[in-house]
């Protein structure tokens, strides 16, 4: 049965009509210790929904919606193992990748086993390279890292390694490349020193097109100064397919294993994150996966109200699926957060991008919001335009350190005050009465505020490798309940697939050993507008 037809959901949609046109800031008056009541506090981070369009009655509603999905016993079957990835046969288990030692579920013991060896490699290669005792094939010690991978081989370490800069202690630099567009690894190529070079090829499947080219390229570059033999000196991969990599050409000890039961968007916790231990150290990756254990931890055992996940999770199921809002805004007011949003684009959407329930149903109901952010206060000088008075509204979370890593008072102080006053501008609005007499009606409509939108306010005591590992795995976990409550597999991510087949094929007609025959006329002929350039016939 759908989730649509249980008496739950249709108590939701008729609590909505009510709820649509109310007043949050009256909300407020309805209860009045509403803004000390509906914070969470947990890990370092205090979420306040105080500004949610959500009253107590809401609040009874979710929370029996959490409870009938059986959020609780999910998440405890997520941390145990079970086959939640039912279409690839696969469990989930990114949360046995940051457990401490000894805090792993008991049936996990051998994968904890294999976890342990491959963080022991990742400790005795990041100590080698930062020490100066790894050595390239010149006897030089290793000032740059190349990191080559996509999606969730790229996305969280390159946002980890940013988020972290006020911890960088040595002048190791990672230079990420992704895309396949050549100007990228052109760029990059032509300012490294291949002597005092290490590439990292990561790839969970070996086979990505984006990684397997650029790695391509990377190791030729490699190759037009060494010989074969040594670029053990200058090549590591990180990949399950590890016989791929070995036929790539990365010596076998170089090379450290991730597992099938690892998604791509939640790999940062395995070796994918090497880049962070070799740039701050192993001792700073293992405080990002403590940070990431502790959430692991609250969201296992706390209550649905102080459980900050699941509220995250629920608030925006309330706004998507009854509120009718079509997308969710992250916007960190933190300069170092500001890949955050690309993150989470593919930890959200690749997970609840869906369309077929985890038994093959259609959904008759929305799922995953297109998820977009940015950098405050940048935002605030472009696209706030449109969240304070455009008619698509968003859900909104405002991220914001509370302790910065400058003595710039003035500048924090201000963008403190530049996030808090967004979320108050996006409650209260401006009525035409406020506005000046004086404005001409014409102008006066143009500055009426609607006002009313909601918004979570995430404080961030101080951004620290603890905090960012207790942040993003609070997103994880958000993201999961979501997933379980819409029936979803959040793990796979099948509608990636027939992109990576046609451009097989495109690419085979660009190349003139072309299947025509499964092409449209549209993209036949605007591939034959390419070969005409590419080829030199026009
Ligand atoms: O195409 C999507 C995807 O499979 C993502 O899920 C994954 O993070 C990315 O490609 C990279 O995959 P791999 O690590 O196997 O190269």
């Amino acid at each position: 049965m759908s989730i649509t037809n249980t008496p739950i959901w249709r108590n939701l949609i008729s609590h909505a009509h009510s709820m649509q046109s109310k007043a949050i800031a009256s909300l407020f008056d309805d209860e009045p210790e509403r803004a000390s009541n509906r914070i969470i506090q947990t890990c370092g981070l205090t979420l306040d929904y105080s500004k949610s369009k959500a009253s107590n009655e809401t609040f009874k509603l979710l929370e029996i919606l959490a409870n009938q999905t059986g959020l609780k016993g999910k998440a405890q079957g997520l941390t145990a193992g079970e086959m939640l990835n039912n279409t690839e046969q696969r469990a989930a288990l990114h949360t046995l990748l940051r457990a401490r030692p000894g805090q792993h579920h008991p049936d996990l013991k051998n994968k904890y086993s294999e976890v342990e060896v491959a963080l022991k490699q990742v400790e005795r290669l990041s100590r080698e390279v930062r020490s100066g005792t790894w050595l390239g094939s010149t006897g030089k010690s290793i000032t740059d890292v190349l990191h080559i991978g996509i999606g969730g081989s790229y996305l969280g370490p390159r946002m980890i390694d940013e988020a972290l800069t006020p911890y960088r202690d040595q002048a190791i630099n990672c230079h990420y490349v992704a895309n396949v567009d050549g100007h990228h690894i052109d760029h990059v190529l032509a300012d490294l020193n291949w002597e005092r070079t290490l590439i990292i090829v990561v790839s969970k499947s070996f086979s990505t097109m984006e990684t397997r080219v650029n790695a391509t390229s990377a190791q030729q570059w490699l190759l037009q100064h060494m010989k074969q033999d040594d670029l053990d000196k200058h090549l590591v991969a990180i990949t399950n397919n590890v016989s791929a990599a070995i036929e790539f050409g990365v010596g076998r000890e170089n090379i450290i294993p991730i597992w099938d039961w690892v998604g791509g968007r939640y790999s940062l916790w395995s070796a994918v994150g090497l880049p962070i231990a070799l740039i701050y150290g192993f001792e700073t990756f293992r405080a990002l996966l403590d940070g990431a254990a502790d959430m692991d931890q609250h969201f296992l055992t706390a209550d649905f109200h102080q459980n900050m996940p699941m509220m995250l999770a629920l608030l925006g199921i309330w706004y998507h699926n009854f509120l009718g809002m079509t997308s969710h805004a992250v916007l960190p007011y933190d300069h170092w957060l500001r890949l955050l949003p690309d993150h989470l684009q593919q930890l959200d959407m690749e997970s609840n991008g869906k369309s077929a329930t985890s038994m093959g149903e259609t959904v008759d109901y929305t799922t995953g919001p297109l998820i977009w952010g940015g950098e405050g206060t940048n935002g605030q000088h472009a696209f706030h335009q449109l969240l304070h008075q455009g008619t698509g509204v968003a859900s909104i979370d405002f991220l914001l350190p509370l302790r910065p890593h400058h003595d710039r008072t003035e500048h924090h102080d201000w963008l403190v005050a530049s996030c808090l006053s967004q979320s108050q501008a996006l409650m209260q609005g401006k009525t035409a009465e406020e506005i000046d007499a004086d404005t001409s009606d014409l102008v006066r409509s143009h500055k009426v505020m609607p006002g009313n939108r909601p918004s979570n306010t995430i404080l961030i005591t101080q951004l620290t490798p603890e905090t960012l590992g207790s942040l993003v795995a609070l997103y994880e976990h958000k993201v999961f309940c979501q997933g379980m409550v819409w029936d979803l597999n959040p793990f796979d991510q099948w509608g990636v697939e027939l992109g990576k087949v046609l451009g097989e094929n495109v690419y085979k007609m660009i190349e003139g050993a072309a299947n025509t025959d499964i092409v449209d006329p549209s993209t036949n002929n605007l591939t034959e507008i390419y070969k005409s350039i590419r080829n030199g016939d026009d």
